[in-house]
């Protein structure tokens, strides 16, 4: 990678359940970032969790929430961010993280993913009779935006830790790269 791209941060985007905010913390940690989390910055603004937001106002108002979120975080450093699994389906939300954040995508297998949320009842967009398919469907439909990101790291049958330490690996490299 060669370039001038701003690598001051770093942002993890993928679907439900590939461990982007467990891998963010431990990636926080081992280069001394902070620690951010869309999601959870949207519910302590909106003063309610993500499945009222989306019951009470719907899901365009969920996701006016994200770009919001987005364009604040345009201005951070030295912060590992963990987005909610739909916010880089948006091209601006994805094209802004980009102007400053080395973006690397969590993947896994439906089947892999469908194992991990099972039993979660917060996260509206699976709460279905099939959710398996649901799964299936949603991330065909944003496979083609997850592969936008510079990195990709499949998470199927790696701890956190083997995941967190490949993403600091990458992030150097791309700094590096980008120095
Ligand atoms: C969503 C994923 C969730 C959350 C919201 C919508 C999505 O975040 O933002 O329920 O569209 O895939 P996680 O990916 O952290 O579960």
């Amino acid at each position: 990678m060669t370039g001038t791209r701003s690598m001051q941060n770093l942002a993890l985007i993928g679907f439900m359940g590939t461990g982007k905010s467990s891998v963010g913390r431990l990636v926080a940690q081992a280069l001394d970032f902070t620690f951010v989390d869309t999601d959870q910055l949207i519910e302590s603004r909106a003063g309610k969790a993500i499945s009222d937001i989306f019951r009470e106002e719907g899901e365009p108002a969920f996701r006016e929430w994200e770009c919001r979120i987005v364009e604040e975080l345009a201005g951070c450093q030295k912060t590992v961010i963990a987005t909610g699994g739909g916010l880089p389906v948006n091209p601006a939300n994805l094209a802004s993280l980009k102007s400053h954040a080395l973006v690397v995508c969590l993947w896994a297998s439906p089947e892999m993913i469908w194992q991990r949320v099972r039993g979660h009842t917060h996260r509206p967009l699976i709460n279905e009779a099939d959710p398996l398919a649901r799964i299936r469907e949603l991330l065909a439909v944003r496979e083609p935006c997850y592969r936008q990101a510079d990195v990709l790291i499949n998470t199927e049958w790696r701890s956190l830790r083997e995941v967190a330490h490949q993403v600091v690996c990458q992030f150097h490299l791309a700094q590096a790269a980008h120095r």
